[in-house]
């Protein structure tokens, strides 16, 4: 049996996605050894292998066929654009992508001005702004504490991800549009899943299933 490899982003998703792997009889004991250095684990009776890799690496993973399956957010999804089958909505690490900024900038967005833009998510801005909104505007991109941007001066208003709201509000901000709501996505290699389509779709429909029950 070949082994069916699942990349899996680092972080609170990974462990949340799995636990709801486990609830479908797929585990993998290696991995529960938190303090390995290992960075691929198997689970040789199922035939199945895990690897944890940054978020925005899982896409390429699963693009090229380096890993048949994959559990990414579906900012990442977006923002990476790469050629892959999102099959299911796992349902976890809800959020939603936001344009946000202080209270003063939500004219600047009515009127269609010239703004500058901070964002880690430079493909979803430019989608959102030009695409969408039909508004242009330059767009720097950013590592991270997004939030800095419009306090200090860099950036009239931001793109980023909103969870509990608590990082805007403590800095003064707000959300002044929404542009998607976000979660965490199972995506599959095109290639994979016709050649594995019994196992992927057999994992697919148990954990729709799963999903189902959590919701
Ligand atoms: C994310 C996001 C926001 C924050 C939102 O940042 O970029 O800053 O979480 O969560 P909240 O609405 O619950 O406050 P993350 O912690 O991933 O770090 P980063 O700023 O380095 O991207």
């Amino acid at each position: 049996m070949r082994y069916l490899t699942f990349a899996l982003a680092k972080g609170r998703l990974a462990d949340k996605s799995l636990q709801m792997f486990n609830r479908i009889g797929i585990t993998c004991r290696e991995m529960e050894d938190k303090t390995s250095r290992k960075l691929i684990f198997t689970n040789e009776e199922l035939g199945i292998r895990f690897f944890l890799a940054k978020a925005g690496d899982v896409p390429t993973y699963v693009e090229y066929g380096a890993a048949d399956i994959g559990i990414v957010g579906k900012d990442t999804i977006l923002e990476e654009g790469r050629r892959l089958y999102e099959v299911l909505d796992l349902g976890i690490g809800r959020c939603r992508m936001c344009v946000c900024g202080p209270e003063s900038a939500r004219e600047l967005l009515l009127h269609h001005e010239l703004i500058r833009v901070a964002t880690k998510y430079p493909a979803i801005a430019k989608d959102y702004f030009y695409n969408k909104k039909h508004q242009t505007v330059e767009i720097i991109r950013l590592g991270g504490s997004i939030e800095l941007a419009p306090i200090v001066g860099l950036s009239e208003v931001i793109v980023d991800i909103v969870e509990t709201g608590s990082t805007l509000r403590e800095n003064g901000l707000a959300i002044l549009e929404e542009v998607c709501p976000l979660s965490a996505r199972m995506v599959v290699n095109q290639v994979s899943m016709k050649r594995e389509n019994q196992r992927i779709t057999g994992i697919i429909r148990q954990m729709q299933e799963l999903v189902g029950k959590q919701s």
